[in-house]
Order: C-alpha cells, then structure tokens, then sequence
C-alpha cells in the first residue's frame, strides 16, 4: 500500500444490531406494538408460537422459553436434582455462567482443559475431570460442554464419557443456537440443551432470554412448573417444587418471532464473513477450523496470535477504529470467585494459552466485504508492521 494514502478510521460495530433492524423493517415495531395492543405481557400466546417454532427449528421435541440463557442451564440442573455433594463439570475456557449456575445450587463444578482447535471441552481432559471429583468423594452428576464462539462440542465422545459415569449431558448452548453437530441442529443432541437469547448472541432479543431443550416429557414438564414458582399445573397457588421467576416475556418471544423468520439467511451470511476472513488471515494468525461433521453460526470470530503479539495488534486495529474483544482473558480456573474449584488432573495448559492468545475481530451477518477488507487490511499491516 502507497505509504501516503490516507487510512480509513472511521468506527467500526463489533456486532451491528442497527443493520440488523433496518433489515427487519417495522416487522419488530409491530410485533411489538400487537403485545402491547393485547397487554398479556406474561405468558401471552407469542410465548407458546415460538416454543413451537424453536422445537421445530432444532428438531427437540420440547422448547421451554425462560428468562435467560443463566437461568436456562439453571433450570435444569434443579431439574435434575443437583445439589450439595454432586459434582458437574464445565471447561474452563467458558464465560462463568457455565460454571456459576452449578455453584448457585449447591454443587461443585470441576473445571477441565479444552482443545486447541476448538476451544471446545476436551473429552480426555473431561475423563480426568471426573476421575478428580470421584477422588474427592464427589458424585459426578453431570457435565456441560460449551459450544463456544458457536462451535459445537465433540459431542458424541463427550456423551460416551457422561454414559461411562452415569453422568447427564447439559448442552450450554448458549452461543452456538442454529448450528449442527453430523447434520442434527444443537438442541437436539444432549438430554437437555440451554441457550441464550441475549442482544449480542446470532439469534438475540431486546432485552434477556433464553430457552431450554428436551426430548424428555417429564423433564420438560418439570421444567415448565420450576419458571414459574414451582407451581402446579393448573393452580399457580399451590407450588408443587421449589423454583424461580424464569419466564419470558411475551415482547420477547413477539421479538424473537420475528428474527427467527430471517435467521437461516443470517448464518448463511455469517458463513460467508468467516470464509472471507479465512481466506484474508490465513498464514498470519491461526484462524478457526470447523470439521467436516459440524457447522458453526460464528458467535464470534476469534483468531489466535502467538508470541505476544495478541496485544499490540488489538491497539493497532483499535487507533484505526475496529474493536476487537478477548474471549476469555482468564480461564475460570484463574478468576477469583472459581480458582477454589478443583480443577481436572493435568491442568488446563491449553486454556492457559487460549487465554493468551485469542483475539475476536467484528462479526455479524451484516458486514459489508468493503468493511471487512477494511479490516483484513488492517490486521495484515500491523501483523506486518
Ligand atoms: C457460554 C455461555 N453460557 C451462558 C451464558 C449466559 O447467558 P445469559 O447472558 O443469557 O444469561 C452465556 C452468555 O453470554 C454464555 O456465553
């Protein structure tokens, strides 16, 4: 590049939810507005067309809507009975709800390595992980893989894992609602699947979300009564359980209904930015693989700088206007309120390092190649530089 030409500076979204609702038109304005207009703001009927619609989407045979993807994984781990003495164990490469709702019910989340390819639970260390809580006088009960950046786990030698002790599978799902695993959507697979419908994740809402997934009849039962006090069927007076004030509200869903229609196209559009980048970045910084059994909705783009270099590119791509952001700069196992927590035989090193060299560059379904050139152009020159 001619070393005088003046380099474009103006800001960049990580994630540009404003193109997204230009899209959409007065789509949302008038959901919204048809809520508003019938005043059942809890429970109203766009609450039930979407758990239809969701199940559909994913192939589950139940969807339960709640109030956030925490509470999602929450839910069911009150489901299923987990408590003092239980332990459940999550990748420490993971944002801390993973982990924080096993904590909040009493149990004790075991923390294992992921993989370098992935980011994902690594299944070797997850066996590990539990030989640790068996050794503790722990009864492993469950475990969570993490579909981060919106890859699926390796799910089927995860569940292998779980089915060796007897362990549940909760799919925390939270970032990753729309992608397959050997050609079954996510939502499918685990016995229980959790997703969040925060602003920023592929599928969002406008304000907290989230849902569960089961194929299970009692358990999506029990779910349904634990979002709402615990009641019982027919007579919300009479609690049947202990549980939360976990629904969704019906803007929300009257929201999500909306987005779900052009979610197929977005992911597609997704899959186009992070082939893009693929082919910019490729022998400059690892750049993300997916398999040949699994797709990806690219929650985030995330490449991986070694050498110390992570750092000083992020301030580079920052003085042109391009944010970046580190997913994740401690593993749970390095934060404060988690490094009590036992942590699998053998460490996390590959965390340890993941948290040293990732580096997540703007992605959403609606950046434009000219804004995307931009940015490859900039990442090549500090790389360079
Ligand atoms: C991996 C993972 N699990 C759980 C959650 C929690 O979802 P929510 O923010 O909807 O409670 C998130 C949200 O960022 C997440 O990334």
């Amino acid at each position: 590049m001619n070393k005088h030409a003046r380099v474009d500076e103006r800001p960049i979204p990580f994630i540009d939810l404003a193109a997204q609702r230009r899209r959409l038109g007065s789509a949302v304005d008038e959901a919204i507005a048809r809520v508003v207009a019938h005043c059942q703001f809890i429970n109203g009927p766009e609450v039930r067309v979407l758990e239809t619609a969701l199940a559909a989407f994913c192939g589950a045979r139940h969807a339960i809507a709640c109030s956030s993807g925490t509470d999602a994984l929450r839910l069911v781990l009150m489901a299923w009975g987990i408590g003092p003495g239980d332990a459940v164990i999550c990748p420490t490469f993971t944002f801390c709800a993973t982990a924080e709702v096993v904590a909040l019910c009493g149990a004790t989340p075991v923390m294992a390595d992921v993989e370098p390819d992935s980011f994902n639970l690594d299944p070797a260390s997850c066996e590990r992980a539990l030989a640790t809580a068996e050794r503790l006088g722990l009864k492993p009960r469950a475990i969570i893989p993490v579909d981060l950046f919106g890859l699926p786990a390796d799910h089927d030698a995860i569940a292998a894992v779980a089915a060796r002790h007897g362990a549940m599978v909760l799919d925390d799902a939270a970032q990753s609602f729309g992608a397959t695993y050997k050609g079954r959507k996510l939502g499918a697979l685990a016995a229980a699947t959790a997703t969040s419908f925060f602003p920023a994740k592929p599928l969002g809402c406008y304000g907290d979300g989230g849902a569960i997934f089961t194929d299970n009849d009692a358990l999506a039962t029990r779910l349904r009564s634990l979002r709402v006090h615990g009641e019982t069927p027919g007579d919300k007076y009479d609690a049947a359980h202990i549980g939360i004030t976990g629904r969704l509200d019906t803007v929300q869903a009257a929201v999500l209904l909306e987005k779900l229609k052009i979610f197929p196209e977005e992911i597609a559009a997704r899959n186009v930015v992070a082939e893009r980048y693929a082919a910019g970045l490729a022998g400059l910084a690892g750049v993300p693989r997916v398999g040949k059994e699994a797709t990806s909705v690219w929650a985030q783009y995330t490449i991986r700088l070694g050498g110390g270099r992570r750092d000083a590119l992020s301030a580079a791509l920052t003085a042109e206007g391009i944010p970046t952001a580190i997913y994740y700069r401690k593993p749970l196992h390095r934060q404060a309120a988690y490094r009590d927590f036992p942590l699998a035989e053998g460490g996390a090193p590959v965390a340890e390092r993941l948290a040293e060299e990732v580096l997540s560059l703007p992605m959403h379904a609606y950046l434009e190649a000219a804004v995307q050139d931009r940015i490859i152009a900039a990442v090549r020159r500090a790389l360079a530089g």
